[in-house]
């Protein structure tokens, strides 16, 4: 037992002594492994490499490869990467001692990086924002760090044109920490590029641009320096067109059809209320389809709310026309009226035509089935009545056909006055 345990420690110390530290490696060095060992010893990462009163000039191009706008959440997200240059002081040497060797490779934790972070970034994960690549390091100290970058910002949707809308959206990236005469930001080139490997098939972005500002917050003598880069989004919309716009113009038509069908006709009701069922249908579609935090209602929306009050008026001033072509009416139209009527306004509505028109017949029907109603005491006194009624009945017919006519122009023009409100 003691023996097992004397040669289980000298085993111990064995496999301890084979992986003494001090030990050569038993492959030779190259010269980078040299060299990194050599720049790396004591090297602080987390200090700027320069002195403390020279700045640092961080240069800085982005290359966007696709973009994506949240609509519910008013994200935008570009997906690209961050092409960015600086000199290490630190990192330089002498070429001719590590056999002509110019750059090496080195990864983005072993070294100084610049804190460039969104100031208007929608996630509030500081890491993930850059995935993990290596640095070239030239031997003159010059560092170009290209890290593949997923950058979300807030971006303020305006959507009062849906679905024909542009918006707007801005990354704005700047030094997390360091003010404008630690890191100088500076935009290379100009600034951004697109390269779109797969276009977004709802956006399309027209416009990209880079700006460099400078402010100064009062207190502090120093400036602070930040990119913004500013992004034009276009809808690509071919369906929305004839999903939303078609069935607007079907509404309006059907609104206006409406009062040209006969006063006496009840289908003004069933025309009306098939008009109010498509629009709340859309209205529906619409709360369903749109985000709730924009700051404007679509026009296209307001539209059709305002057809859903126009088509419910229309469904009242219907209403009055078939009550009063249909009902039996005691009493003559008001003289002013009837003198209007026969005048030139009538002309110019197409009364006159309605007058000539008129059907004998079914005036006489309605007279047939007049021994239905309540107060039939004698045939011949109800007969001479309705007779003497007759006239007066088609007074009122022509005058609900007036009402019909005069809504139908008022409403072209309301609905003229709408289109082109709603269309600037
Ligand atoms: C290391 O270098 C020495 C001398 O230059 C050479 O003799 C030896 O073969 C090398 N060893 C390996 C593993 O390359
Ligand atoms: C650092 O600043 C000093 C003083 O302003 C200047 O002389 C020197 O050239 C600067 N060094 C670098 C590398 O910019
Ligand atoms: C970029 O967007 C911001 C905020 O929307 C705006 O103030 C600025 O003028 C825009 N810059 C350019 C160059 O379009």
């Amino acid at each position: 037992m003691f023996r097992f345990l004397f040669a289980f420690g000298l085993c111990w110390i064995c496999s301890g002594q084979s992986i003494n530290p001090t030990s050569k490696p038993i492959w030779n060095a190259t010269y980078t492994d040299l060299l990194k060992k050599d720049l790396l010893i004591g090297y602080d990462k987390f200090a700027r490499p320069a002195q403390h009163y020279n700045m640092t000039v961080v240069s800085v191009k982005l290359t966007i490869r696709h973009v994506e706008l949240d609509e519910d959440k008013s994200v935008f997200s570009a997906y690209g990467w961050l092409a960015s240059q600086w000199k290490d002081e630190k990192l330089k040497w002498k070429e001719s001692d590590y056999g002509g060797l110019t750059s090496v490779h080195m990864a983005d934790h072993e070294l100084w990086q610049p804190d460039l972070l969104l100031y208007n970034g929608a996630t509030g994960t500081l890491t993930d924002m850059y995935g993990n690549s290596h640095c070239i390091v030239q031997s003159s100290g010059d560092i170009l760090w290209v890290p593949p970058t997923h950058y979300q910002s807030f971006c303020q949707l305006d959507l009062r044109l849906w679905p024909f809308d542009t918006q707007e959206c801005t990354i704005l990236m700047g030094s997390w920490t360091h003010h404008g005469e630690q890191i100088d930001l500076q935009i290379n080139d100009k600034g951004v590029e697109l390269d779109l490997s797969t276009e977004n098939n709802q956006w399309e972005v027209t416009k990209a641009s880079a700006t460099r500002h400078q402010k100064y917050y009062i207190p502090n003598p120093e400036p602070y320096l930040d990119v913004t880069f500013n992004f034009t989004l276009v809808r690509r919309s071919p369906m929305y067109k004839t999903v939303v716009i078609t069935p607007a113009v079907g509404v309006i038509l059907m609104t206006l059809a409406n009062f040209w069908l006969p006063a006496q006709s009840g289908e003004k009701i069933l025309l009306n209320g098939v008009n109010a069922l498509i629009i709340v249908t859309f209205l529906t579609y619409f709360a369903q389809r749109l985000p709730s935090m924009a700051i404007h209602t679509p026009l296209v929306v307001l539209f059709y709310s305002s057809a859903l009050y126009m088509v419910s008026f229309s469904m009242i001033i219907s209403v009055i026309v078939i009550n009063l072509s249909k009902t039996k009416q005691a009493q003559a139209i008001p003289w002013y009226l009837k003198r209007v009527l026969d005048g030139c306004f009538g002309t110019v509505l197409g009364l006159k035509r309605i007058s000539v028109l008129a059907p004998k017949q079914q005036i006489a029907e309605e007279l047939r089935d007049q021994p239905f109603d309540e107060h039939v005491t004698s045939d011949d006194h109800h007969i001479i009545q309705s007779c003497s009624k007759g006239p007066i009945q088609q007074d009122y017919i022509i005058l609900a056909t007036a009402i019909d006519r005069v809504t139908f122009l008022i409403y072209c023009f309301v609905f003229i006055v709408l289109a082109i409100t709603y269309s600037v």
